[in-house]
């Protein structure tokens, strides 16, 4: 049982030292470095380093001359560090292609067999002292139907591009020697109808641990129960047996606190596992007076489940945990931890800009961060497996996630995927909720569909008995098919069916897994037909569609519609709506690729935050414009607004609650402010005014300080200023880029969704154009220490030097 008042005081470590003779074996290596990478040929043999030709499945360890051979000679390949996309690397190319189209006509796919697939390997070595542990490799994500090989011989394929896998690698291993492991991943097929990028674009790890040992792939699935004085804590442990003889061993747990003390321990449970056999063990323990994960203050315990061998702890995991209950109701909604709370959320694809769908963990870290400044608290890994380290930032930064599985499938290959899914996912505490699949339009209104959906929500309650599911349904007042066996109702689209649905199943919680897909260009604000831009306001949208305020006045009045996922937080590559060519990326964003608010941003803002700002759109510079009327929006959750043009009142208007203001104003350069009210009578205001040409760079790093760790960073977002100071917001300078110091450049962005600049640049040839305003430039640490200078300059323009500082882990 649980002592928690005597073990408070030892640390997780102190626990070790007293019940271990030895330290625990398991380790977990990141495996991202030193790879070598080369295109292949989807179509020609001759050009795939034989691969298709040479028998490499004739006879085992025989990978002829192909490059899964040890003896393959790669000195000539290209060094990459992983996550590594390399379709964010090829040119855009134009051809009538409505495939090419969705995933941004990047140059993957099947019109491309030169770039379609690629190769990679990687040599390390294993020492001779550690022979006796066994070995596994995890590749979290390779785009896509990915074949591995261990020293030539064949160990699995993959055929997922969102699902990662693990092998088994010790069988294969020679100790204190070179051992080449070999990757080919083929990308000459599409998975999704978005940019996917292609390659192993998520990282890799090299996991080491004893014969007996936890599973690595899900073994301990932790989760709380409210008790009466607390909250229970259990605990799954799975065990492994990998050795040649049945395995005896005991197996605890205990829990600590982000410092690391010890506030509750389970009983010793003891297991008997049978060769090549598994056992889960059910342990528990008890938390008094838990802290509460929320999403202002996301606390995380940690639980370490050691399992020991005559007292010597022969295998350890700690995994981060958090106390929380979510419930489901069908009048009221959502509610965490027992206060309701309306699902403001966002769906999002993987990629960002400059990197593609490769993003270094800091990156997902900023990605959630501007979300929640938007006052987002939901978030839909539309349409796949996300990458884990996203779910650790939402976990650690406080952000619901809606976990969704590639297909709606009960077949051998798609079960498995959502079963992975389940299995890694379930320990977080930002995931609330499993999506079993998106407009799934074959089989969701049907009796194929219903039972599939059957299937899948059975196995989620098998394995997470914690969370229900949904499925992202693109269809109104429907029950035949998925929604009959549904336990929450989840709308894309068809708004109008909301109401007759609840009507007729008054007894199903609803809530809007996608809505919105307004399309906007930031800055723009005159339709652009040969650039492809819309403008930059809530008020274009594709016929399934509709306005932000349209879905969300219907979300906010409804308190049994949980709310709703809005497509899509970002812009994403691929799927350029409402046009094709030039534009290469999506306009559905509410921010763009590079996340810069575009004007629907602060509708949301106001509405999901209401907070003290008034943000007038469009900006002020309209030289030559001079009596021309222009509309000007005004979003602010401001009781009412007074607009005043150089000082002089153009009227008072009543703010319509979730709505916007606007006014039909002559231009005449020079300032025009509004002055709300807000709900306790105080005054704020926000103002646009005409600005001089562009001056001068301002660069404005997101963090001044990262980890000299080779892998962590930081976006620095560039603006100009003019003569007095001003931002200028329709500036479009080209602006080059040089770094000093221990890192490197590793992609550009603007937001332009019609440029075709490059991602990424040659060493000392990192340039980006402005686009209305703003661009971004992403930077990367090297291994070490010291200050980091990046300087910015541009043609008549005053540059700029930032200087951040690189600390040592
Ligand atoms: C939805 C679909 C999304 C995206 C969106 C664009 O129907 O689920 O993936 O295509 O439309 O509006």
């Amino acid at each position: 049982m649980s002592n928690p008042i005597a073990c408070r005081l030892l640390t997780a470590a102190a626990l070790l030292c007293a019940t271990a003779g030895a330290q625990a074996q398991r380790t977990r290596t990141n495996f991202d470095d030193n790879w070598k990478f080369h295109l292949g040929n989807g179509v020609d043999y001759t050009k795939d380093f034989n691969y298709g030709k040479d028998l490499i499945f004739a006879k085992t360890g025989d990978a002829g001359t192909t490059p899964a051979s040890p003896r393959f000679k790669d000195a000539g390949w290209e060094t990459v560090s992983l996550p590594h996309d390399w379709a964010v690397t090829l040119p855009f190319v134009y051809k009538n292609d409505g495939d090419l189209e969705a995933h941004g006509y990047r140059q993957t796919g099947p019109l491309f067999p030169e770039s379609n697939v690629g190769w990679y390997r990687k040599t390390f070595q294993i020492n001779r002292a550690d022979s006796g542990n066994r070995f596994v490799v995890t590749f979290d994500g390779i785009f896509r139907d990915s074949r591995v090989w261990i020293n030539g011989y064949y160990l699995g394929s993959n055929l997922s591009g969102y699902s990662g896998v693990s092998f088994d690698i010790t069988d294969f291993l020679w100790f204190g020697k070179d051992n080449v492991i070999t990757v080919r991943a083929d990308a000459s097929m599409y998975e999704g109808w978005f940019y996917e990028g292609a390659g192993i674009y998520r990282h890799t790890w090299l996991e080491k641990f004893n014969n007996l040992h936890l599973d690595h792939d899900g073994g301990v699935f932790v989760y709380t129960e409210d008790g009466k004085d607390g909250v229970n804590v259990n605990v799954e442990a799975t065990l492994d047996n990998k050795a040649l003889t049945t395995q005896k061993a005991t197996i605890s747990a205990f829990v600590t606190d982000r410092g690391g003390n010890v506030l509750a321990t389970t009983d010793e449970a003891t297991a008997q596992v049978p060769v090549d056999g598994a056992q889960t063990v059910k342990l528990a323990t008890a938390l008094h007076m838990p802290h509460r994960w929320n999403l202002d203050d996301p606390y995380l315990y940690r639980v370490t489940v050691q399992v020991k061998d005559g007292g010597r702890v022969i295998d350890q995991a700690t995994t981060k945990f958090g106390v929380r209950t979510i419930t489901v109701d069908k009048d009221k909604g959502l509610f965490l931890n027992g206060k309701p709370i309306k699902i403001q959320g966002v769906c999002c694809h993987q990629d960002h800009a400059g990197v593609g769908a490769a993003l270094p963990d800091f990156l997902q870290y900023y990605r959630i961060a501007v979300l929640k400044e938007m006052g987002t608290n939901a978030y839909r890994t539309s349409h796949n497996a996300p990458t884990p380290e996203l779910l650790d930032a939402c976990d650690s930064l406080g952000m619901l996630v809606l976990d969704e599985t590639r297909l709606l499938d009960s077949g051998p290959e798609y079960e498995a995927q959502f079963r992975k899914l389940l299995k890694r996912d379930r320990n977080h505490p930002s995931v609330f909720m499993w999506s079993i699949g998106n407009e799934e339009w074959v089989a969701q209104t049907n009796d194929i569909g219903k039972r599939i959906a059957q299937n899948q929500v059975t196995l989620a309650a098998q394995l997470d008995p914690t969370r229900l599911c949904t499925e992202a349904v693109n269809d109104g007042n429907v029950w035949h098919g998925v929604n009959e066996v549904l336990p929450v109702r989840g709308f894309n689209y068809n708004l109008s069916g909301v109401d007759p649905y609840r009507k007729d199943h008054p007894d199903q919680p609803i809530m809007g897994t996608e809505v919105a897909s307004t399309v906007s260009t930031r800055g723009i604000y005159i339709r652009d037909t040969p650039n492809a831009y819309v403008p930059d306001y809530d008020s274009c949208y594709p016929p399934w569609a509709s306005t932000a305020e349209t879905w969300w006045t219907l979300a906010a009045d409804r308190p049994w519609f949980m709310g709703g996922f809005a497509w899509t937080g970002f812009d994403y590559r691929g799927e350029p709506t409402p046009y094709g060519w030039p534009n290469v990326n999506s306009h559905f964003g509410i921010m763009d690729m590079c996340g810069f608010p575009k004007n629907v941003y602060y509708y949301y803002k106001s509405w999901w935050t209401a907070g003290d700002f008034i943000h007038l759109s469009p900006h002020w510079n309209w030289g030559g414009d001079e009596g021309k009327v222009i509309k000007v929006w005004v979003n602010t959750a401001a009781r009412d607004v007074t607009l005043y043009l150089n000082g002089k009142s153009l009227g008072k208007k009543e703010m319509p609650r979730n709505g916007h203001l606007y006014w039909f104003v002559k231009y005449k350069p020079g300032t025009l402010k509004a002055v709300g009210t807000m709900a306790d009578g105080r005054k704020i205001e926000g103002q646009v005014t005409t600005t001089g040409k562009a001056q001068k760079i301002v660069l404005t790093p997101y963090r001044k300080t990262i980890t000299g760790d080779g892998k962590d960073g930081t976006v620095f977002n560039v603006t100009v200023l003019d003569a007095q100071g001003r931002e200028v917001p329709d500036a479009m300078n080209l602006v080059h880029f040089d770094v000093k110091g221990n890192a490197r450049l590793i992609g550009v962005g603007n937001g332009d969704p019609s440029s075709h600049e490059p991602d990424l640049c040659a060493d000392g040839q990192w340039q980006r154009r402005l686009f209305n305003g703003k661009c971004q430039v992403i930077l990367q640490g090297k291994d070490g220490d010291g200050a980091i200078e990046l300087t910015a300059s541009g043609d008549g323009l005053q540059g700029a030097t930032s200087v951040i500082t690189a600390i040592n882990p």
